[in-house]
């Protein structure tokens, strides 16, 4: 009998970390990729599990929770989005880690509002987990069979393109390594909200990858072809 295909666990949209009820810190992201991914992972016939930060009420429509084969879950901060992804990992065997994670929460959110008197200029952070390199760490001990696709959204620094652009390989690089990952997708702000943009796909011990404009629908679909490769070269049958 051929191996079931894979569960994806694929995440989506910002975080947002509280600083009191009515502020807080987050980013731009849209969640419209993580959706677009988790639809082409359902119609390729694979279970899904898509954590997602808030997001626009039309992409959270995209996709509605009474998806056959779609368990959706929703969260706030990263804290939260760490803690289902932990929660959720021993179900699935592919992670498409698209959400823009904050890196830094507040350290000691109010309860009630601040008063500009009261809050001074300085706000106090502090890191929040890393839940990529954590789940690489897993990869390395207890989780040999899982599949780890993250992404590297990146600026690059330099006073030219060309150096931007080589800065943005390198660090793309430092990512999928230090994170254990499998592949990795690098983009630019350029893909914040975007249908389509400039994307690079580099997988762990292969070449550069060619840097591509794609709809954000076919990255999607490319996405889900590749992750459902990496597992089946895992597998002791490479069958499916
Ligand atoms: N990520 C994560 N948990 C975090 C931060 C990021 O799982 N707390 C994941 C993202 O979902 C993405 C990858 O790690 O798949 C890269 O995120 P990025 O913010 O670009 O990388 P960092 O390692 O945070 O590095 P830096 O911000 O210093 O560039």
């Amino acid at each position: 009998m051929p191996p079931r295909p894979p569960t994806f666990l694929i995440t989506a949209g910002p975080t947002v970390e509280d600083i009191d009820p009515v502020r807080f810190i987050s980013n731009r992201a849209t969640g419209k990729l993580g959706f677009l991914t988790a639809q082409a992972a359902l119609a390729g016939g694979h279970r899904v599990i898509l954590i997602h930060g808030p997001v626009p009420e039309e992409v959270e429509r995209s996709l509605p929770a009474r998806t056959a084969g779609l368990m959706k879950v929703a969260v706030r901060s990263a804290d939260e989005m760490h803690r289902r992804v932990q929660r959720h990992l021993k179900d699935v065997q592919v992670v498409v880690m698209s959400a823009a994670v904050a890196d830094f929460t507040v350290e000691a959110p109010s309860n009630a509002k601040l008063k500009k008197r009261e809050a001074g200029l300085s706000l106090r952070l502090k890191p929040t987990h890393d839940i990529l390199a954590e789940l690489g760490e897993q990869k390395r001990t207890q989780r040999k069979d899982l599949v780890l696709i993250g992404f590297a959204l990146e600026t690059g620094r330099g006073s030219t393109e060309q150096a931007r652009a080589a800065e943005r390989l390198r660090e793309a690089y430092r990512k999928l390594t230090t994170k254990n990952l499998d592949a990795l997708v690098l983009d630019t702000p350029d893909a914040m909200g975007a249908d389509a943009a400039e994307f690079r796909i580099l997988r762990a011990a292969h070449d550069e990858g060619n840097q591509q404009r794609l709809t954000k629908r076919l990255l999607a679909r490319r996405l889900i072809k590749l992750g459902r490769e990496l597992w089946a070269e895992r597998q002791p049958t490479a069958s499916f």
